[in-house]
């Protein structure tokens, strides 16, 4: 890893897993970090734990779906550090279910947090980041998700294949006005963190817990698939290991399962063949 002394490294979802080790990697290489979350308990132990490590940190709790609350958070960053080097746009969540019975709430919810979420951080970094003139970085977090369909969490295949989009959008429109920033997307399938444990923290206004939708064997039957697959995932470390080796490579699509490659391709080929998507077994 090269050393980040000097830089400024602003990362959304910082509480816990990818963000929460992105931060501790950052951290340990001199950089200045700016930490955003809605988990306010885990977000100050990682505060604490990184002040007590020498770090410099600034920290600011609020829901990524409040866009006056994301431009305050860009606005302390600029502040404090002057100018901004990464952005990790990280936080997300899932949720799962049939297209035709999954409450429409829960759309609204996923669709706020994975995307409009992600443009929130874009409008509120981005125009200081082009107007700092220097080379720097803005990195969404999408999904395999964004990338290949399946069949449990439709919602958030939805909100992951819009954020790697919107990502291709935002470099091609940098690239349009001969800007330093550069966009890069990562893409990662299972990796172990809290992913499946995403309900604790959402708004109960977003939220009818009494949907009987959510009684249902379908809806118990999905959960456990997200639940049994998260120990199996790649370690955090892993993942954000890949991440940063692609990110100073310069990697626009930051792939962190290799395993997986030959399914992005077959994809494209069904594509321009015309084929039916294939349902594999749960
Ligand atoms: N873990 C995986 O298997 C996996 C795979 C592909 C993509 N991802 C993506 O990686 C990103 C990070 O997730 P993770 O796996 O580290 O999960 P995680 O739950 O461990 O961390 C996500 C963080 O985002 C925060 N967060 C959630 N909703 C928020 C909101 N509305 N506003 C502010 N903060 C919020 C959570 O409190 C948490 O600290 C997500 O975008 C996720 O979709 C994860």
């Amino acid at each position: 890893m090269q050393d980040y002394h000097g830089k400024a490294v602003a990362i959304t979802g910082a509480a816990n897993g990818i963000g929460q080790e992105l931060a501790r990697r950052f951290a340990a290489a001199g950089a200045q970090l700016a930490l955003a979350d809605i988990d306010a308990d885990h977000l100050d132990a990682l505060v604490k734990e990184l002040e007590e490590g020498g770090a410099q940190v600034l920290s600011a709790v609020f829901d990524v779906r409040d866009y006056p609350a994301m431009e305050a958070f860009a606005r302390e960053t600029f502040a404090a550090y002057g100018s901004v080097d990464l952005f990790f746009n990280n936080a997300g969540v899932i949720s799962v279910g049939t297209v035709w019975e999954q409450p429409l709430s829960d759309w609204d919810w996923l669709l706020d947090v994975n995307v409009k979420g992600v443009v929130h951080g874009i409008k509120a970094f981005v125009p200081g980041m082009i107007a700092q003139d220097l080379p720097c970085h803005v990195v969404n977090t999408s999904s395999i998700a964004g990338l290949l369909t399946v069949e449990n969490s439709p919602a958030y295949v939805a909100s992951k294949f819009a954020s790697l989009s919107l990502t291709e959008v935002l470099d091609l429109q940098l690239q349009g006005v001969g800007s330093k920033v550069t966009a890069h997307v990562v893409c990662p399938a299972v990796v172990q963190t809290d992913l499946d444990n995403c309900l604790r923290h959402r708004d109960p206004s977003t939220y009818d817990a009494d949907d009987p939708y959510y009684r249902t064997d379908d809806y118990r039957a999905r959960m456990a698939v997200v639940t049994g697959s998260m120990p199996h995932g790649l370690p955090v470390v892993d993942a954000v290991e890949t991440i940063i080796t692609e990110l100073e490579k310069g990697t626009f699509y930051i792939l962190t399962h290799p395993a997986y490659n030959p399914a992005i391709t077959g994809r494209v080929a069904g594509i321009v063949g015309g084929v039916r998507p294939t349902l594999v077994a749960r």
